[in-house]
C-alpha cells in the first residue's frame, strides 16, 4: 500500500516532543502485519524532512517496525494536484489546520484518492457538502479521524443507551478544556482561524451522534474573551453552547450543553480535561475522560493524569513494545477498510452505515458552523440544517 500523509504537525509526527506524534505511529505499527510499500509526507517547509526522517527512525527503533517514508515540499492544493497526476497513491491522510481541510481534501477526491480527515471535516457546511458531492462524483471513500469512537469507555455509554438502560435520554453534559499553551504556542500559527469548541469540542457533537443516532436541531453559543486576545490570538477564551436534539424515532428532545475553554492553566494535570455525562428518566452515566486512574507525580512535572488508552507505546505479552490504544485503532481501521475497498470485500455505501464517513461526519460540521453563526450573533439561536440524505431513524 503506499500512503500520502498531508501534514508534518504534532499529530502526525510529535514534533517538539508532543508525544508519540500518532499518524506515523500508527502507520508503523499496522506495517508490522501489513504490506506498506511507501509514506510519502508533504508540507510545505523543507525543514519537515527531518523531523519527519527522526520521527520515523524514532518510531522504528521504538516498535522494530521498518517503514520507509520520504518527503515532499509543496506549497499548495494546486501544487498537490500536479503531483498527483504524477504519483499514485492508495489512500492518504489529511492532518493540517482545521480552515485548510477543505482546499487539500478536495484535491484528493477530485483526483480519487481514498481520505482520511482529522477532526473537524471543515469548519463550514457548504465546505462539507461540496466535499460530499466531489467524493460522490469520483466514487471516493472517505472518512474524518473521529477516535473517540474507538475509546472503550464511550462503547459502555453506547451500549447502555441502546439497551434502554439510562431510559429515554434527557440531557448530555460536557467540559472540556485544554492547557492555553496550545493556542499560544503549540498551535500558535492557526489557533487564531479555529476555536476550541470547533477544533475540540466538536469531538464530543460527533460522539453524541454516534452514541444515538439524534439529529441535532438548534443552538445557541456564547464566549468570553480577553485572555488569548491580549497575547494576541484572535480566538475564545471559552466557549459554551446549548444545542437541543430530537430523537428521530419518537419525535422527544434531549438538551446537551458544552462548556470548553482554551485557557487553562500550563500547570493542569493533563493536556486536556474533559468529562461528560448522559442522564436519562432511569439512569445516569458519568465518564470522566481525563482521569482515568494513572496519576504520575514527579519533581519535574508536578502532578500529572496520565491516559494510558489513547496512543501509547506498550509492551505485548512477550514484552515488544507496540503502539497500542485508540487512536491507533481509528487509524488501523481506516487502513484496513481500503484494503478492503480495493480487495472488493466492502463498499463505502457499507462502510457509511457504522463508519465516521463524510456523511455522516456532516453532522457535526452543521453543528460547529450554526456555533460560529451563533457565537457572532450574541448567542440567538441558529437551527442547525438537517442533513437530508441521512436515514433518520
Ligand atoms: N494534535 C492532536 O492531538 C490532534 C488530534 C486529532 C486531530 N488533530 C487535528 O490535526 C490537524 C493538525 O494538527 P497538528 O496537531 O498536526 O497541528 P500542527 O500545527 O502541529 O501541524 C500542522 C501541519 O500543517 C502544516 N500546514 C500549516 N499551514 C499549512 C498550509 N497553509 N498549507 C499546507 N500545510 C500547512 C504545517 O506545516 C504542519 O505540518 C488539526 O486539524 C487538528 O484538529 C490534532
Amino acid at each position: 500500500m503506499k500512503i500520502l500523509i498531508i501534514g508534518a504537525g504534532m499529530y502526525v509526527t510529535g514534533r517538539n516532543n508532543t508525544g508519540t506524534g500518532t499518524i506515523l505511529s500508527s502507520i508503523a505499527q499496522y506495517s508490522k502485519s501489513a504490506n506498506v510499500e511507501q509514506v510519502t509526507v508533504v508540507a510545505r517547509s523543507q525543514n519537515n524532512a527531518s523531523v519527519v526522517a527522526e520521527s520515523v527512525a524514532r518510531i522504528n527503533k521504538t516498535i522494530g517496525s521498518n517503514l520507509k517514508a520520504n518527503y515532499q515540499s509543496l506549497a499548495s492544493p494546486a501544487e498537490l494536484t500536479n503531483y498527483l497526476s504524477a504519483n499514485k497513491f492508495d489512500c492518504a491522510i489529511v492532518s493540517i489546520p482545521d480552515h485548510l481541510h477543505f482546499q487539500y481534501t478536495k484535491a484528493l477526491l477530485d483526483n480519487g484518492v481514498k481520505s482520511l480527515v482529522v477532526k473537524p471535516l471543515t469548519p463550514t457546511l457548504n465546505e462539507g457538502v461540496e466535499l460530499l458531492n466531489a467524493q460522490k462524483a469520483t466514487d471516493t471513500y472517505a472518512a474524518v479521524e473521529f477516535h473517540k469512537r474507538w475509546d472503550e469507555t464511550n462503547l459502555i455509554t453506547r451500549r447502555y443507551i441502546q439497551e434502554g438502560k439510562l431510559g429515554q435520554v434527557l440531557y448530555y453534559e460536557v467540559g472540556y478544556s485544554q492547557r492555553i499553551s496550545i493556542p499560544l504556542e503549540t498551535f500558535k500559527g492557526w489557533s487564531d482561524k479555529s476555536n476550541i469548541f470547533q477544533y475540540l469540542g466538536v469531538h464530543y457533537v460527533d460522539l453524541f451522534y454516534f452514541l444515538t443516532g439524534y439529529k441535532p436541531l438548534r443552538c445557541s453559543a456564547l464566549g468570553t474573551n480577553g485572555v488569548l486576545r491580549e497575547k494576541g490570538v484572535e480566538s475564545w477564551d471559552s466557549v459554551h453552547v446549548m444545542l437541543e436534539w430530537e430523537n428521530p424515532s419518537d419525535g422527544s428532545r434531549v438538551v446537551s450543553n458544552f462548556n470548553t475553554n482554551w485557557i487553562d492553566p500550563n500547570t493542569s494535570s493533563a493536556m486536556s480535561d474533559q468529562r461528560y455525562k448522559v442522564v436519562g428518566t432511569k439512569g445516569r452515566l458519568e465518564i470522566d475522560q481525563k482521569n482515568r486512574g494513572v496519576e504520575f507525580v514527579s519533581e519535574s512535572e508536578g502532578i500529572q493524569q496520565l491516559n494510558p488508552y489513547f496512543s501509547e507505546y506498550l509492551a505485548d505479552a512477550d514484552g515488544l513494545i507496540q503502539f497500542q490504544g485508540y487512536g491507533h485503532k481509528s487509524i488501523a481501521q481506516f487502513l484496513t477498510d481500503i484494503v478492503d475497498l480495493n480487495n472488493g470485500k466492502t463498499t463505502s455505501e457499507k462502510l457509511g452505515k457504522t463508519r465516521p464517513d463524510l456523511l455522516s461526519s456532516l453532522v457535526s460540521t452543521a453543528v460547529i458552523d450554526a456555533v460560529n453563526q451563533s457565537l457572532n450573533k450574541n448567542g440567538a439561536w441558529v437551527n442547525v440544517p438537517e442533513i437530508e440524505e441521512i436515514k433518520w431513524k
